[in-house]
């Protein structure tokens, strides 16, 4: 849309033909559930098998730079169990002066595994590839009935392994993932804030490693008390990628793009008090949207549920907890 609209700006008439212009382009995005294909070349950036990305040495055996961390919030994908590690290369040191983004160093690879009732069923790659913010590459590997190793799925699958679980495809992935500046996660300040004693990585051992640029307050916590907190950090980690207003740009289909007012993000500035989060100046004192907010939670219709993708089952226990809090306004 950037490049029409300067060409079409340097025209008489722009403003009519732009608008005209823009109602068709935006008619375009059509449904939320479209998203970009993934071209060639971005595929062409991450190995066919999962043995070829550097996670493990030997069956299960973690390579010496690969280290395990735990999100505070988890995000709910059906009652999977998961593993989450990171690479970050020789030297490389997170951007963290806006402290809500953190900007990766290229190279920056983080993995996902996926269990299903027992079953490793996936394991999930974003890597950057490049030095734009925008230069991550993000694929599912599926593993074999060998238990061995893991294949690139661009197109995801259904009921893979034997199990219920749904693998997303490609193009989905940032879907979720490119809806925050940073397309990283739940590896972030909020996310790493709490001390962790099992030697996985927090933000103390991150400062101390001199892996980020600017080191994260000392004290960093979630305001309120536990039905607020849980319910915060539950829409932050659930839904916040999509939910909020400091989208990255993007051309072409909307890929889940909300398009809407509401902003689920837990933000560092924005801690003081409950009232102050932007979950609560955005959605939760208004009376409609905490219909919505239940209705489309408690649902797995397609076009009413939320998430929109990554989930068949509703998530019990996130609803009761985002509805404990509902109930108090
Ligand atoms: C429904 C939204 C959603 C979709 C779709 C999704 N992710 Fe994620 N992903 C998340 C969230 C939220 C987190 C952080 C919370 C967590 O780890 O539980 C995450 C975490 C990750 C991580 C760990 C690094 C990070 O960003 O925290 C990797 C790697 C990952 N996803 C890869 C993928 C890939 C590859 C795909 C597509 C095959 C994908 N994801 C699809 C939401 C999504
Ligand atoms: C993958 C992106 C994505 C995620 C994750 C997501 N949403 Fe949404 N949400 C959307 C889109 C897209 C729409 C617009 C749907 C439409 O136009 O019907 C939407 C609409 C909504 C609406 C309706 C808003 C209104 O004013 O009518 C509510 C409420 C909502 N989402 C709540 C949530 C909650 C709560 C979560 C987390 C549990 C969540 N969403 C997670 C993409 C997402």
């Amino acid at each position: 849309m950037s490049s029409i609209g300067a060409y079409l700006r340097n025209l008489p008439h722009a403003g009519i033909v732009l608008s005209l212009v823009s109602a068709a382009l935006l008619g375009c995005r059509g449904d939320y559930h479209d998203c970009p294909a993934i071209p060639p070349a971005r595929r062409a950036a991450l190995p066919r098998r999962l043995s070829e990305t550097g996670l493990f040495v030997a069956k299960d055996k973690l390579a010496p730079d690969v280290r395990p961390y735990n999100p505070a919030f988890a995000l709910w994908s059906d009652g999977a169990e998961k593993r989450r590690w990171i690479a970050l290369p020789p030297g490389g040191v997170i951007d963290t002066r806006d402290m809500n983004e953190w900007i990766f160093p290229e190279g920056t690879r983080l993995w996902k595994e996926f269990r299903r009732d027992g079953v490793r069923v996936e394991t999930r790659l974003l890597q950057k590839i490049g030095p734009r913010e925008e230069d991550w590459a993000a694929v599912a590997y599926v593993w074999n009935a060998e238990d061995d190793d893991a294949e690139a799925s661009w197109e995801g699958g259904t009921n893979v392994r034997g199990t219920p679980h749904d693998v997303p495809a490609g193009d989905q992935c940032f879907g979720c993932h490119g809806g925050r500046r940073s397309r990283v996660l739940g590896f972030s300040a909020v996310q790493l804030a709490r001390t962790a004693s099992d030697g996985t990585v927090d933000l103390p051992s991150l400062a101390r490693e001199g892996r980020v640029s600017n080191p994260a307050p000392e004290s960093l916590t979630i305001p309120g008390d536990t039905v607020e907190r849980a319910a915060l950090g539950y829409l932050h980690a659930n839904c916040s990628h999509c939910h909020n207003q400091a989208r990255p740009e993007a051309d072409g289909p909307r890929c889940y793009d909300p398009d809407n007012g509401m902003d689920l993000r837990l933000l560092l500035g924005d801690l003081g008090s409950v009232a102050s989060t932007a979950a609560f100046r955005t959605t939760v004192h208004l009376e409609s949207r905490r219909d919505q907010m239940r209705k489309r939670m408690g649902s797995r219709e397609y076009d009413v549920q939320m998430p929109p993708l990554g989930t068949e089952r509703v998530d019990a226990a996130g609803l009761a907890a985002v509805d404990a809090w509902l109930r108090r306004y």
